[in-house]
């Protein structure tokens, strides 16, 4: 008999995953050709390579290269037109920046619930969010695979709101065979340290319309005017710019970029075919228009119910002791203690009480169905993705012929 690794049997890996992000010999030559020949910050020329070269990956005409995503989003809403008091459309499954920056923009955040299938905003709900207070609808590619553009860019342009794309997960994932980032007013990205694209730390605007561009890189430099005076600043921005040495490890990535999408694709397909094939066990769905996804995570759902109710925490357990770690990933955002005990510190959240929200799918997959696994396992070859699979095959099949040491079992 195949026992499990939780029950003292041998586990499906030993070894562990490539790690991520790659220290490459391609980067340390340019991070050396920047020390040495170029300006370290402000007004580097690598600075302005990777912003032309990014904004072209990402099939937009403009990027402004910020410090993060967050910054990324806090100057996206500015410049947007996003003022003290309006309100901004978010999904309510998502890291803690997407609405965050909108706190910090003295804007109020507004959640709306995501199609559980997806793991993205709900389109059909959007609507009824909607107010005269409204100025930006933020949408989220989680997990890196795109959200339902065509229906959101509609809402937008029906009734005069903007589109913010927050694509902090999303690098040269497609909608419709177009990169996602600039299919409405504009989006962001990071690069944070466990991106697809990382510096460490760092972030982007993209754009095609060059008004919203100059008013991003005024919000992201000091407040300072294209073409302007160094000393001449038109709006309350600050230092939110991206290092020398950061753009000059992002610039080669964009030419890895593409074949390590191709190989995520590959081995999530792998990966798919099995899981499909799990009762109880549903990866996130791609909308028939996401002709690309970053596979930034790998997201799937646990429907305890076809696993005799054994609790997900033993299923992460399981997998763990298999070698393959699992975890449940975001809390519904609506519950951050920052969001609800704040209301001196953030006067224009009177009268919005996010303790009374319950938004239904979001809860489902936070609470009980969401599996995620970090993308480096996508970066290896055909027996390291097959261990991820064979690994969620024997610990599903375990539980459901052998339930009760799994009941028992304290987590
Ligand atoms: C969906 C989303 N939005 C925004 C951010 C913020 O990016 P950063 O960490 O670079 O500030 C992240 C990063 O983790 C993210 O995943």
């Amino acid at each position: 008999m195949n026992t499990l690794a939780l029950f003292g049997g041998t586990p499906v890996r030993e070894k562990s995953f490539p790690s991520w992000p790659k220290p490459t010999q391609k980067l340390t030559d340019a991070l050396l050709n920047t020390l040495h020949n170029d300006l370290w910050g402000v007004g580097s020329n690598i600075n302005k390579e990777f912003n032309d070269a990014f904004a072209s990956f990402q099939d937009a005409k403009y990027s402004i290269s910020t410090s993060s995503g967050t910054s990324a989003l806090w100057v996206a809403l500015k410049a947007a037109g996003v003022n003290a008091g309006d309100e901004v459309i978010v999904p309510a499954y998502t890291f803690i920046a997407t609405a965050s920056s909108v706190l910090m923009a003295n804007a109020v955040p507004v959640f709306v619930d995501i199609n559980i299938e997806t793991g993205n905003i709900n389109p059909a709900l959007i609507e009824d969010a909607i107010t005269e207070k409204t100025k930006v609808i933020l949408p989220v590619h989680i997990a890196g695979n795109p959200a339902d553009m065509d229906a959101i860019l509609a809402i937008g342009k029906k009734h005069g709101i903007h589109i913010i794309e927050d694509a902090a997960q999303a690098h040269g994932a497609e909608w419709d065979s177009t990169k996602v980032g600039a299919l409405g007013l504009g989006g962001i990205f990071s690069f944070q340290t466990s991106k697809n694209m990382s510096a460490g730390e760092g972030g982007a605007i993209v754009t095609n319309d060059q008004a919203f561009a100059e008013k991003c890189f005024s919000y992201h430099n000091c407040g300072r005017v294209t073409g302007g005076d160094w000393y001449e600043h038109s709006h309350l921005g600050g230092n939110f710019r991206l290092g020398a040495f950061q753009a000059s490890m992002l610039l080669p990535q964009l030419d890895t970029l593409p074949e390590d999408i191709i190989l995520r694709n590959k081995n999530k397909s792998k990966l798919d075919k099995v899981l499909n094939d799990i009762e109880g066990i549903t990866p996130q769905k791609m909308l028939e228009k996401s002709t690309n996804s970053a596979n930034h995570l790998i997201l799937s759902r646990y429907d305890k119910t076809a696993f005799n109710g054994i609790p997900r925490e033993t299923f992460f357990k399981a997998m763990q002791a298999e070698g393959i770690y699992t975890y449940q990933g975001y809390a519904p955002l609506y519950r951050e203690r920052l969001f609800i005990t704040n209301e001196g510190e953030y006067p224009w959240l009177k009268g919005y009480n996010y303790l009374e929200l319950k938004l239904p799918e979001t809860e489902r997959l936070a609470d009980e169905e969401s599996i995620w696994l970090r993308q480096n396992h996508l970066l290896g070859n055909v027996d390291d993705i097959m261990d991820v699979a064979n690994a969620f095959s024997k610990v599903t099949e375990e539980m459901r012929k052998n339930p009760d040491p799994f009941l028992t079992y304290n987590t």
